[in-house]
C-alpha cells in the first residue's frame, strides 16, 4: 500500500494510473481537489478495489494521521502543489497554503507514524517528495544543464515555495532520520494536462480559432519530458533511490517556446486542418511577458541514469504527436475541464 497526494492533479494521476496498470498493491489517493483536481482523471479506476479516493488538504493532520494508520502505507508519494507560476504571480498564498504548511504538517504526519513502525518497517518506508527544476532558477544560455549540486535560486513565488518544501524535506532527513528522497524534474506534457499550462493550452486554443498567446519574445527555453516518463522516474527512485539523495529527471529537450507553439501547429496542420487551409500558425499572438520569466530551464539527467539505470521511453516527437492526438480523441474530457463540468461532482457530493 502506498499514500498517494495530488493524484486527481495531471502527474498524480497518470502515475497512479500507470502504477495500478502494472502491479497490483493499493494506493489510497489523498486529494483536496482544488481547481486542478478532476476526478474524471481517475474514472476508470471506479470499482477497482485496489484504488481508494480520499478528499482532503494534506495541511490536515488529523486526517492525513488517520489515514496513515488506517491503510498503513510503505511510502507517500508526494504530488499535491499548487503548481502554476502564473496563479502564484496573481496569488501565492495557496502556495504556501499546500507547497510549505501543506508539506510541513504532511512531514510531521509521516515522521509520527514512521516513529511507530518496527526497525524492518522503518528502514523500508520512503517519503518521496516530488519536485521541480525551477528551484534551480534560471539558466545561461551557454551555461551547462542543472545537476543535483546546482544552487537554489528560485525565482518565482511557486519555485520558492517548492524550494522551501525541498528544504523542509531534507531537514527532516538529516534532523529525524526519515528516510526521504527528492525528485526534480523538467517540464512534463502529455495526456491529464490541465489547459493553463502552455501545450494543453495552445492545443485547444488552435482547435477553438482562437489566438495562441506567447509571453514576450517566446525565445524562453524549457526542457520537455513526456508525463509518463516522469511517472516511471519516480517509480524507480521509489524503489531503488538512496535515503536523503535527490534526482533529478529530465528528458534532454530543451526547446523554445516559440518552436513548441510552432511545432503543435504543424502537427494539428496535418491532424485536423484548419477549414480555410490556413496554418494554425496564424494564431500565433505574441503578448505581455510574465514578470519575472526564467529565461532557460535545462536537466542534466545523469546521476538517476547512471545509478538508477532510468532512461525516458519517448523522444519530444514521438511524446507531442501521443499527446496532440490525446486531446484530439478526447473530446469529452477537454468539453467538461473547458465548461468547468468536471466540478459537477464536488458541487453535488459537497452542496451545502
Ligand atoms: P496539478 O496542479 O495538475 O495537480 C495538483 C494536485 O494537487 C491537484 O489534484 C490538486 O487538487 C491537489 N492539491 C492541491 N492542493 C492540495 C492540498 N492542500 N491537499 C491535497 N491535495 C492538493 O499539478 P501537476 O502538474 O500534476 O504537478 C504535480 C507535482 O509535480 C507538483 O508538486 C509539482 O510541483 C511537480 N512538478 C510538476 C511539473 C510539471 O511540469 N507539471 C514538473 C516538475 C514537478
Ligand atoms: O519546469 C517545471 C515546471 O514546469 C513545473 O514545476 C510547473 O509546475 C509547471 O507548471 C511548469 O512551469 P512553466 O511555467 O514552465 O509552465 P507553463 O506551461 O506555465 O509555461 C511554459 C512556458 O511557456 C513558460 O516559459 C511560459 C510560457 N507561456 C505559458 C503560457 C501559459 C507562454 O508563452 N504562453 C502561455 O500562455
Amino acid at each position: 500500500m502506498i499514500l498517494v497526494t495530488g493524484g486527481a492533479g495531471f502527474i498524480g494521476a497518470n502515475f497512479v494510473l500507470d502504477w495500478l496498470a502494472q502491479r497490483d498493491e493499493p494506493i489510497v489517493t489523498l486529494d483536496k481537489l482544488t481547481y486542478a483536481g478532476n476526478l474524471q482523471n481517475l474514472a476508470s479506476l471506479d470499482g477497482d478495489a485496489r484504488h481508494t479516493f480520499v478528499r482532503g488538504d494534506i495541511a490536515d493532520t488529523a486526517l492525513v494521521t488517520q489515514l496513515l494508520a488506517r491503510h498503513r502505507p510503505r511510502a507517500i508519494v508526494h504530488f499535491a502543489a499548487e503548481s502554476h507560476v502564473d496563479r502564484s504571480i496573481d496569488g501565492p498564498g495557496d502556495f504556501l497554503h499546500t507547497n510549505v504548511v501543506g508539506t510541513f504538517r504532511l512531514l510531521e504526519a509521516a515522521r509520527a507514524y514512521w516513529s511507530g513502525l518496527d526497525a524492518a518497517a522503518q528502514a523500508a518506508f520512503r517519503f518521496l517528495h516530488v519536485s521541480t527544476d525551477e528551484v534551480y532558477g534560471s539558466l545561461a544560455p551557454q551555461a551547462p544543464a542543472f545537476t543535483e549540486q546546482h544552487p537554489y535560486q528560485p525565482n518565482s513565488p511557486y519555485s520558492a515555495t517548492k524550494a522551501a518544501s525541498d528544504h523542509l524535506v531534507r531537514a527532516w532527513f538529516h534532523t529525524y532520520g526519515l528516510p526521504v528522497l527528492t525528485t526534480n524534474c523538467s517540464n512534463n506534457y502529455g495526456p491529464l494536462h490541465f489547459p493553463e499550462k502552455l501545450i494543453p493550452l495552445v492545443i485547444l486554443n488552435a482547435l477553438e480559432g482562437k489566438p495562441l498567446p506567447i509571453y514576450g519574445d517566446g525565445l524562453q527555453i524549457r526542457d520537455w519530458l513526456y508525463v509518463r516518463d516522469h511517472c516511471s522516474g519516480i517509480r524507480r527512485v521509489l524503489e531503488a533511490g538512496t535515503p536523503g539523495e535527490t534526482y533529478n529527471i529530465g528528458g534532454h529537450n530543451e526547446m523554445t517556446n516559440l518552436a513548441i507553439v510552432r511545432h503543435i501547429c504543424a502537427l494539428l496542420d496535418a491532424l485536423r486542418p484548419r477549414h480555410d487551409g490556413q496554418s494554425y500558425a496564424e494564431q500565433i499572438r505574441f503578448v505581455a511577458d510574465r514578470p519575472g520569466h526564467d529565461r532557460r530551464y535545462a536537466i542534466d539527467a545523469s546521476k538517476i541514469q547512471r545509478e538508477l539505470g532510468w532512461q525516458p521511453a519517448e523522444t519530444f516527437d514521438s511524446g507531442i504527436r501521443k499527446t496532440v492526438q490525446w486531446y484530439l480523441d478526447n473530446a469529452a474530457w477537454v468539453e467538461s475541464v473547458r465548461t468547468g463540468a468536471y466540478r459537477d461532482w464536488l458541487r453535488r457530493q459537497y452542496a451545502p
